[in-house]
């Protein structure tokens, strides 16, 4: 039998994993002083701003399911795996309670952001605890000393991702201080992929790895967040607001230096140069928008969300896996990357 026929579609992987690492989530974020614990289920979807429960489960959960498939892939059961899953998504949820303060992001999810609904500095507090709950989780795991190396050394990518963001915001569209695309790939693959790679490793520590494998899906998480990054930056312009539960065209109003806007601004078109002139006279981003696409900014964002799927499929083929779950990990890849495509 093949590994395609024995894995599950990708939202199946996703509903799969999640079951798995709710139980330990819950447990965990239910340690917490309770007014901090209700603005973590506020965040993870559980509960409405005052605590109401919700049906919701917040995100899709891909960080836990990459760190269940992780330990899954290294030949352990994705058990293993769970005190890394639950570690990446405390980090994640922390991640996106202070992203959303420093973005001044009013909505994620269709919802208001934390900080909207219940004020700056108990989201901050609230972010803090989530942090320290993901330390306490892998500092108590079988390979807690290693598990906080990985752990730490994506957070500090993580921070100077988040530091490249906001100062290429500032940086000008045009002339010799502008953004290049090769400084838009390095930030995502701090901000996002870092974060993506430690899950997939963290597992595979958890399971048993050898080194090599560890390696080898940290390596191909960093691309999975570039390509997956490339595509919200994608879906930030021409995706539904309704379905990605963001505020319109919010990049551009925030002047974000986004893969879409930079690659048509590097390319040979004759719309780049009346897109230059547009972006630095801050016309309305709706009327820029047409120009990124005839400037062919969409097109090759697209192709470099391809290039770098491509290199996470290069990383796993390199290593041993098992090929059930490495079925389900490249359905995963999949889905994520073309999703609302
Ligand atoms: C968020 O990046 C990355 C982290 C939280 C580290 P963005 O700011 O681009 O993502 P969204 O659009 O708010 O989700
Ligand atoms: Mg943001
Ligand atoms: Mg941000």
């Amino acid at each position: 039998m093949t590994a395609l026929t024995t894995a599950l579609a990708a939202p199946q992987v996703l509903e799969r994993c999640r079951a798995l690492v709710r139980p330990a989530l819950e447990e965990t974020v239910g340690r917490l002083h309770p007014w901090v614990g209700e603005m973590a289920g506020y965040a993870f979807g559980w509960c409405e701003a005052g605590g109401v429960p919700a049906a919701g489960s917040g995100g899709k959960g891909v960080r836990q399911a990459l760190a269940v498939l992780g330990a899954e892939a290294a030949g352990a059961p994705g058990r293993a795996g769970v005190p890394a899953a639950v570690a990446v998504e405390l980090v994640h949820t922390f991640s996106l309670l202070h992203d959303d303060i420093m973005d001044g992001d009013a909505a994620r999810r269709g919802r208001p952001t934390v900080w909207k609904a219940y004020g700056t500095g108990p989201a901050v507090l609230a972010g803090d605890a989530l942090f320290a709950l993901a330390v306490e989780t892998l500092a108590a795991s079988p390979k807690g000393p290693e598990a906080l190396r990985l752990l730490s050394a994506a957070l500090g990518d993580l921070v100077r991702g988040q530091a490249d963001d906001l100062l290429l915001a500032a940086r000008p569209w045009t002339g010799p201080h502008r953004v290049r695309p090769g400084e838009y790939r390095a930030t995502a693959e701090h901000k996002t992929g870092a974060l993506l790679g430690c899950a997939a490793a963290l597992g595979a520590l958890l399971g048993g790895a050898p080194p090599a494998v560890v390696a080898a899906l940290d390596r191909a998480g960093r691309h999975l967040g570039i390509a997956f990054q490339v595509v919200d930056d994608v879906l930030a312009i021409w995706g539904d607001p309704a379905v990605t539960g963001k505020p319109v065209l919010g990049d551009l109003r925030e002047r974000k230096k986004t893969l879409p806007v930079l690659a048509a601004l590097d390319g040979p078109s004759p719309a780049a140069g009346r897109l230059a002139t547009l972006l630095e006279s801050d016309a309305d981003p709706a009327h820029v928008v047409t120009l990124i696409e005839e400037a062919g900014g969409r097109t090759a964002a697209l192709a470099e969300a391809r290039r770098h799927l491509a290199a996470v499929e290069t990383a796993l083929a390199g290593v041993p896996l098992e090929p059930a779950p490495e079925g389900e990990l490249r359905s995963l890849l999949d889905f994520l990357v073309r999703r609302d495509l």
